[in-house]
């Protein structure tokens, strides 16, 4: 019997379709979820090992001190797993107490979710992967109905607005749900995680506007561009822009379109939010859920929460 399996549906919002609204519009915008291209997700890889960039870490050290207390299922769903570390240490924890997982991965690329079953499968006999490739609001109307174990890490839900993440939560109320929150702390090191010295962070921003080249034919000159992140304490978030160095226009041929900038004009990547224990507890409610327990790393700098 095979042990790995795959459910693909097409992509509803187009690329194309998100800069001519993004880049039509004031304040100018693109979802930061076309940051990961191929070379997005290399750029992003080498993030979670900067000296800076704590968040990966600390959630590695949480899981890694309490994956044993996690709540096990017969059936595991995870949004966004990345390279399947936590993953990983997670399953390996579950399969002391169980013989027998399936494992649900979702994913906007195929490649990564093939990479994460090819990692897996061979170290854990009793594992299956059902893998779902689709965008994440897509995914929730195909995921497994009987209550299961979800994980969204990364403190991914920190780059949805407020609307999104209620939503996301809302809709798997019935299952279990363990959400990776990075936490509110002091505004030097939230800002030198997003503006490393080595420059990976400006790359990884960059790169929406070279994958624009690449695939829409654009003529975005990035030299002409800066990367800007910076922390609003009042919002408890970073953002993430790119700014004009210059008036410039930029032709996108697969929109027929030309977009003027002058210089300081910008366009908002990310945001980034950070959570206080208040506020998980706050979105939470607001999605229907119930904060069940919270592991927290020593600094207090990274939560992970069972919400049920
Ligand atoms: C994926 N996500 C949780 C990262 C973050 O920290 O918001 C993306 C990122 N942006 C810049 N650096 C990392």
């Amino acid at each position: 019997m095979t042990r790995f399996s795959l459910v693909e549906t097409p992509i509803r919002d187009s690329f194309a379709d998100a800069v001519l609204a993004g880049l039509g519009r004031h304040p100018r915008r693109l979802p930061p979820r076309y940051f990961y291209d191929a070379e997005g997700t290399r750029l992003f890889d080498r993030i979670t090992e900067l000296p800076e960039y704590y968040v990966t870490r600390a959630e590695m050290d949480v899981l890694a001190r309490h994956a044993g207390e996690l709540p096990s299922a017969a059936t595991v769903i995870e949004f966004g797993g990345g390279t399947g570390a936590k993953t990983r240490l997670l399953l390996e924890a579950w399969f002391h107490l169980r013989p027998r997982i399936r494992y649900v991965p979702v994913d906007i690329s195929k490649a990564a979710l093939t990479a994460t079953a090819g990692a897996l499968l061979p170290q854990f006999p009793g594992l299956s992967v059902a893998a779902i490739q689709a965008e994440f609001d897509r995914a929730l109307e195909l995921i497994p109905r009987e209550p299961s174990l979800v994980l969204f890490l990364g403190s991914n839900i920190g780059n949805f607005d407020e609307a999104e993440a209620v939503r996301f939560l809302h809709a798997l109320r019935g299952h279990q749900v363990v959400v990776g929150f990075d936490m509110v702390k002091d505004a030097a090191t939230l800002h030198a995680a997003y503006n490393d010295a080595a420059g990976v962070t400006a790359a990884f921003n960059l790169n929406v506007l070279a994958r624009i080249n690449r695939e829409l034919g654009g003529t975005f000159d990035l030299g002409a561009w800066a990367h800007r992140a910076f922390y609003d304490a009042g919002e408890a978030r970073i953002e993430m822009h790119l700014v004009a160095r210059s008036d410039q226009a930029v032709r996108i041929a697969a929109l027929d379109r030309t977009f003027a900038f002058q210089a300081g004009d910008t366009i908002h990547t990310e945001n980034s939010y950070k959570f206080s224990p208040e506020r998980i507890a706050a979105l939470a409610r607001a999605g229907g859920l119930d904060v069940a327990k919270t592991w927290t790393d020593e600094r207090g700098w990274f939560s992970v929460a069972l919400l049920t």
